[in-house]
């Protein structure tokens, strides 16, 4: 189903993400796996390879979800690789726990920049890629966490977090539906 369909994970060098890049490994896609830990990438990436029926290597791009010229060269070096993206899988993000008395406006900073932000902007960017193309197939903007209705007060900003990539996702559907 996803020979051919160039897939992008990030956060693509541990927990789930890794575990879903071996589940589109095993679908034969073309993966681009991100995230900053080079090592666990690769290790991550030989793994894939092993299961893809096809023994497919995915492509790595080292990246911060922090810094906008990473964000912009996940983009870059997969178009200069792939010249498409099919799928995008936003999974990069960290999990801070406290409630919003006990956590301070760095951890805010940190959760909101790297799970909201960073996102944001790929998905803005492969948006954009997408629109080019003459024939542009459907593209999935996944977020990490299906929201609950009843916010976690002990995970305060990781919970605002996943509201608001909710919500981007939602306006992506209604977006994409003039595209095609
Ligand atoms: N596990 C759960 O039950 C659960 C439940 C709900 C939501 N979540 C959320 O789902 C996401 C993944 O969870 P997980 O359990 O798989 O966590 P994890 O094992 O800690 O994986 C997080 C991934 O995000 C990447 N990452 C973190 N900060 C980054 C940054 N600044 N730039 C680029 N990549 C970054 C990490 O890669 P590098 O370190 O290589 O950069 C890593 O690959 C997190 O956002 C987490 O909050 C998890």
């Amino acid at each position: 189903m996803f020979s051919n369909k160039v897939v992008l994970v990030t956060g693509a060098s541990s927990g789930i993400g890794a575990e879903t890049a071996q589940q589109f490994s095993k679908l034969d896609a073309l993966l681009v796996l991100t995230g900053r830990n080079k090592e666990n990438l690769k290790n991550v990436a030989d793994r894939c390879q092993e299961i893809s029926p096809q023994k497919l290597q995915p492509f790595i791009v080292i990246a911060d979800m922090n810094k906008e010229s990473d964000i912009e060269n996940i983009i870059k070096l997969t178009l200069e690789k792939y010249n498409k993206l099919d799928v995008l899988v936003n999974n990069a993000g960290v999990l801070e726990s406290g409630t919003i008395e006990t956590t301070s406006l760095a951890q805010y900073d940190r959760v909101i920049n790297t799970n909201v932000r960073g996102p944001y902007y790929l998905t803005m960017l492969a948006t954009h890629a997408h629109r080019r193309r003459e024939h542009p197939p459907g593209i999935n903007h996944n977020r990490n966490k299906v929201t609950k209705k009843k916010p976690e007060a002990s995970q305060s900003i990781s919970t605002d977090s996943s509201h608001s990539t909710s919500c981007i996702t939602r306006k992506l559907v209604v977006l994409l539906q003039f595209f095609h």
